[in-house]
């Protein structure tokens, strides 16, 4: 089969629209088969090697089955760098770029050291990101989930960070020494009663990494301020992402603790999805 005749297959069979067949098909052919894309428009009878053939076919099935094509690469954009992503981790999302360029813009004119804490870090893309773009930002990841402190291990290879990587489970929370002057968090969001809610893409994303334990929607927000309480220095500042559906529960937790300021921000979508707590 050539490189047009294959276009045609992917756009036959993908039921999206014939701009996002293309750029899909060119992503694959890129990432996955070593061709440059430039191909189909200079010599169209490019022949594929039964190889490629076979790599188109078998991810443009999977795509079928609403596997996510950053899967397919192991690769996501995040605040303008290449992640690496696995089934063992959440793919970044761009509302979580917001919270990042919140902590970039709130700490452009430090000149001390500061020391950050991701907790739920995932992939590592929100610690990683604010590390290789603040030298005063001393980042800490930290996840339960050993397959995930694997991926933050190599996006710090990959991206030359500096970031420590500790495993940290929030249901079991330790420290006293109040050593941190930023926690950062998009911990998993999701109760169960949205299950029938959340979109066909999530389905191959790590349970651990999207859902709440039954009927506590809240319950890693009560984890972050516990592990706040003994962990975050004093004049501290907590940045959340956090689920616009229960505002006002996330709200009337707050009420529990003295904070200073509380400011909501939308996200691109215009939901109330970020949040700046300063003690
Ligand atoms: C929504 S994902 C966020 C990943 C990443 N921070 C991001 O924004 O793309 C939540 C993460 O929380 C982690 N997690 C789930 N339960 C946890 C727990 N008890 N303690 C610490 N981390 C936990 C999951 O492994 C997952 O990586």
């Amino acid at each position: 089969m050539n490189i047009i005749e294959m276009r045609s297959v992917y756009r036959d069979k993908l039921d999206l629209s014939i701009d996002e067949c293309d750029f899909i098909y060119k992503i694959i052919l890129k990432e996955l088969c070593n061709i440059d894309p430039i191909e189909i428009a200079l010599d169209p009878t490019f022949n594929l090697s039964s190889k490629s053939e076979k790599t188109l076919l078998q991810s443009m099935n999977m795509i079928i089955d609403d596997y996510p094509v950053d899967y397919l690469i192991n690769k996501k954009n995040f605040y303008g760098k290449d992640f690496y992503v696995d089934e063992s981790v959440l793919i970044p999302r761009p509302e979580t770029e917001e919270l990042v360029d919140w902590v970039i813009n709130d700490n452009i004119d430090i000149n001390d050291q500061k020391n950050v804490i991701d907790l739920c870090s995932g992939s590592g893309c929100i610690g990683i990101s604010l590390d290789i773009n603040n030298k005063y930002l001393n980042v800490t990841l930290s996840d339960v989930s050993t397959n995930a402190l694997k991926v933050c291990e190599i996006n710090k290879e990959n991206l030359n960070s500096n970031v420590k990587i500790i495993e940290l489970d929030l249901n079991l929370i330790t420290g006293s020494d109040k050593e941190y002057d930023i926690i950062i968090s998009n911990p998993p969001y999701i109760s169960l009663d949205e299950l029938n809610q959340i979109g066909k893409n999530v389905k191959y994303e790590p349970e651990i990494a999207l859902f709440t334990p039954k009927d506590k929607p809240l319950h890693f927000y009560e984890k972050i301020l516990e592990f706040a309480s003994t962990n975050l220095s004093k004049n501290g500042v907590i940045y959340l992402e956090i689920n616009p559906k229960f505002i006002l529960e996330f709200n009337q937790l707050l009420t529990n603790y003295s904070i200073n300021h509380i400011n909501f921000k939308d996200d691109f979508r215009c939901k109330k999805r970020l949040v700046k707590l300063t003690f």
